[in-house]
């Protein structure tokens, strides 16, 4: 069996300094496939100029961001500046957006930090044209603080919208079987329960999701070299609420592509950039993948399987190298 997973990218520059050289996109350019249904952009969302490059003259019913949050890109920058930046693509993706569509934004909060960023961008978002829906929360397998704190395991998800967006959430249901007996509620004068008011037999997804598998790396969709990525199922929940086929979805944070595959598993386009030539590449070879074989990931392997293998994957005792650092990348959250 195959096992080249490699570390996380953004720790290991020899492994970025072997990789760029396969990587098609330079930055400002764009990848587009046969079927113009997906574009990958090396791109810097708080460019107006390039936002609007990759859309030409498209406007999308959906966009979902996951910006870098846990200030690994802001560690010599306050909040203040942060939310300026906000500020800035948060008003990019506004004006590609249709006049009825949604905006979901992956945010999270420091409790060791004033709880920042996540009050401070919901303060700017009231001088913005979206209007707040929804706060969700994910919960996380693995978190942090067991001993002197509550365990942190929550993800934090905001739902905005732009006019009168359609929400398909009555076909979300999760995986999680109804038990417990509901309330009675008059219906055409006869008293019912939830058992029999109900169209499933599981619960309906809610604004805390708690039935979402965090991406390790025994999944089929774990893209090695990642250290961001969110699981498939809480874009294809978003997806499936506040789109129909066909639509045009956005992610301008894309990384490992996991709104891209999402859109392409259920019949929607999605149009994606990353700032970052080697997360753009990775993001195309999963598209590419994905509609070839229908493959979500490289469980046991990686997106650089071919290039890497030879000279990368040395066995040293029985064991390969990356493998190593993999359990130490495996513990970090993002
Ligand atoms: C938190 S990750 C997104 C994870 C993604 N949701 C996934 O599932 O893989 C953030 C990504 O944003 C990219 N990024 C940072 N600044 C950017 C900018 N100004 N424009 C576009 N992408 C940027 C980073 O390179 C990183 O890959």
């Amino acid at each position: 069996m195959k096992n080249q997973p490699i570390p996380r990218l953004d720790e290991n520059p020899e492994i970025r300094e072997k990789i760029l050289p396969f990587c098609r996109l330079k930055e400002g350019e764009i990848w587009e496939d046969k079927s113009g249904n997906f574009r990958v952009g090396c791109l810097d969302i708080a460019s107006k100029a390039e936002v609007e490059y990759l859309m030409a003259g498209r406007r999308a019913v959906l966009s979902i961001q996951d910006p870098p949050y846990n200030f690994i890109a802001f560690q010599e920058t306050d909040v203040s500046e942060f939310i300026d930046w906000c500020k800035k693509w948060t008003g990019n993706i506004e004006s590609v957006l249709a006049n009825d569509s949604s905006a979901y934004i992956w945010l999270g909060a420091d409790q060791r930090n004033g709880f920042q960023p996540l009050p401070d961008f919901m303060l700017m978002m009231r001088e913005t044209g979206f209007h707040p829906r929804s706060f969700i929360t994910m919960r996380n397998q693995r978190g942090f603080g067991t001993q002197k704190n509550w365990m942190a395991v929550r993800q934090e998800l905001l739902y905005y919208i732009k006019g009168n967006p359609i929400f398909n959430v009555e076909a979300e249901y999760t995986d999680i079987p109804k038990i417990l007996r509901g309330y009675y509620k008059e219906v055409n004068g006869e008293t019912t329960e939830n058992f029999e008011r109900s169209k499933s037999e599981n619960i309906r997804a809610g604004n805390v999701w708690v039935d979402v598998q965090q991406v390790f790396y025994r999944m089929d969709e774990n893209v090695n070299g990642c250290y961001a990525q969110k699981p498939l199922k809480s874009i294809e929940r978003i997806i499936h609420a506040s789109s129909n086929e066909n639509d045009l979805v956005i992610d301008f944070f894309s990384h490992s592509g996991t709104t891209a595959i999402a859109s392409a598993k259920l019949n929607r386009r999605c149009f994606t950039m990353d700032i970052d030539p080697i997360f753009c590449e990775i993001t195309i070879r999963r598209i590419e993948r994905f509609l070839e074989t229908g493959k979500t990931g490289w469980q046991n392997s990686n997106p650089f399987e071919k290039e890497l293998s030879e000279e990368f994957f040395r066995v040293e005792e029985g064991e390969n190298v990356p493998l190593k650092s993999r359990a130490k990348a495996q513990q970090s959250l993002f």
